[in-house]
């Protein structure tokens, strides 16, 4: 199946999804405060996968350029993991949206513990039609969120209209790259399904910004540093079990299994930084 030929994602149906992965992980005590693929800065470096999932979370803080006096959005937030490390490192005000009330709740509920709940918000909004008003944000990321929407160009519209000029957005999104196989490999099929995930058009983004109102500053394709990494130290055996629950899966063969994407190198991942004009 192409990628154009995939049913796109319905945001409820994705908010209901992570709903129960919340459910389910705070339940099992599987939970992990950050959803998404870790970050190696070498390919021989030795850094756990817990490390290396902050890093990535690091490697956009990078980009956003914030600092004490900034508001950031944190578009499709999780369980608040990445954003309340941006409160953490610069000490700026954030506001975290999720499709999920379960994350939300679970959020909220970490600031609190952590006692940033005066710092960092969290609350139920669909990216696709943000409740800000114009020109709110000094900085937008979404990190491994943006695969989850139906519409990427008017999710990207949407960050430009509540972004100040000036404002920045980084993001990190997957794509198929080159050489590209046919058939594409089943467990990407699988992958994009069970996740309710559509791939980027990596050859479009530019453009893509631009119709939106954005203007690139950088985009990488940062698949050596991610995702082959990510999936090798997810399948690998800890104690007799392996470890799903570090990108917040929970125990859900039914929708994953990190050895399914082993050496399926043509699923990649990109980031991408833009400033409004
Ligand atoms: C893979 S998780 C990443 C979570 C978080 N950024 C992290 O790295 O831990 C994807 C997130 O995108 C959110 N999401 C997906 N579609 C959304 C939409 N239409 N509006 C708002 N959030 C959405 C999900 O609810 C979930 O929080």
């Amino acid at each position: 199946m192409s990628d154009t030929a995939q049913t796109l994602p319905v945001p409820e149906a994705v908010g209901k999804l992570y709903d129960r992965l919340t459910l389910t992980a705070l339940r099992d005590g599987t939970f992990n405060p950050n959803i998404h693929i870790g970050f190696w800065d070498t390919p021989d470096s030795k850094a756990p996968l817990e490390e290396a999932v902050d890093r990535l979370t690091d490697v956009l803080i990078e980009r956003l350029l914030v600092g004490g006096t900034d508001h950031v959005l944190d578009l499709g937030c999780g369980v608040g993991g990445p954003g309340l490390r941006v409160v953490e490192r610069t000490g700026a005000r954030l506001t975290g949206i999720s499709i999920s009330e379960e994350q939300v709740k679970t959020a909220n509920r970490l600031a609190e513990e952590a006692g940033r709940a005066d710092r960092a918000v969290f609350r139920r909004a669909d990216a696709m039609e943000l409740p800000f008003e114009n020109g709110s944000f000094d900085a937008v990321m979404a990190l491994e969120s943006i695969i989850h929407m139906p519409d990427r160009e008017q999710v990207l519209t949407e960050v430009a209209r509540v972004l100040r000029p000036g404002g920045r957005l980084v993001l990190t999104d997957v794509f198929e790259r080159a050489p590209r196989k046919t058939p594409r490999h089943p467990s990407i099929d699988k992958f994009c399904r069970n996740f309710m995930v559509t791939l980027a058009d990596a050859d479009g983004y530019v453009a893509m910004l631009h119709r939106a109102g954005l203007r690139l500053r950088g985009l990488l394709d940062i698949t050596e540093h991610t995702m082959q990494r990510t999936f090798e130290e997810l399948a690998r055996p800890v104690e007799g079990a392996d470890r799903p629950e570090a990108l917040g899966q929970t125990n859900l063969p039914d929708l994953f299994h990190p050895s399914d994407m082993l050496g399926v190198d043509e699923f990649g991942c990109l980031l991408v930084a833009a400033v409004r004009p």
